[in-house]
């Protein structure tokens, strides 16, 4: 039995009371994986952003608003535990300042100014000893390359690369990659299905050995 980190969801970066910057993702992922750590004998906890999806009742859920408080609620948590998957879609940037009254209208443009959030796999990853850790890539254009810069970059054992067209969908294609670069993995399917390939793969390479 292994004891298993997912960040999942996205994070908020609050403008001003009322008012945020996000990214696109459901938590479908993240439940579907946990579900699949979860049948195959594991304790997990999933840090996650607000989401509208039920995770599974047996996982511990640490419920965040922004990447800050995600960091800060991984690195508590992965202290306990043997790994990492890191499935969240938190803002990479947050306002550099929070106005406390609702911002009001001018008439004219509103220049925001942003500043890049830390990233928790990338910080997770950098200090992980000896506990691995699994990193997600979505991108649009030069998926391999972008993807094994980034498993390296992040420190992660394996990475799973999948398009925008998984945000917000019930399917995901994908491919994953080991630090050889190898792809050791692809498939289509349904989230909670592709999951269990998914998880099959972390545990055979990365628990069990
Ligand atoms: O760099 P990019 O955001 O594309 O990398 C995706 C991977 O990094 C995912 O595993 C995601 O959970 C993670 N990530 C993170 N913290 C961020 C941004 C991305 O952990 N601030």
């Amino acid at each position: 039995m292994a004891r298993i980190l997912i960040t999942s969801g996205p994070t908020r970066q609050y403008l001003d009371p009322v008012r945020y910057i996000t990214n696109a993702s459901s938590g479908l992922m993240g439940a579907s994986l946990a579900k699949a750590a979860i049948d195959a004998g594991h304790e997990v906890t999933i840090v996650s952003g607000p989401v509208h999806i039920d995770y599974p009742a047996q996982a511990t859920v640490v419920p965040v608003i922004s990447t800050e408080d995600m960091l800060a609620a991984a690195e508590e948590h992965f202290e306990n535990c043997d790994g990492l998957i890191g499935v969240a879609a938190p803002c990479d940037y947050r306002p550099r300042r929070v106005e406390d009254h609702k911002i009001k209208k001018s008439g004219g443009p509103l220049v925001l100014h942003l500043i890049e959030t830390p990233d928790i796999v990338a910080t997770l990853g950098a200090d992980k000893k000896d506990r691995w850790v699994v990193g997600f890539a979505l991108e649009t254009d030069d998926h391999r390359f972008r993807a094994i810069t980034k498993l390296e970059r992040k420190n992660c054992d394996l990475i799973i690369l999948n398009e925008p067209s998984a945000m917000d969908s019930k399917d995901n294609h994908i491919q994953m990659l080991n630090c050889e670069g190898d792809v050791v993995l692809t498939t289509t399917g349904r989230k909670m299905e592709i999951a269990k390939e998914i998880f099959a793969v972390i545990d055979f390479r990365l628990i069990q050995n």
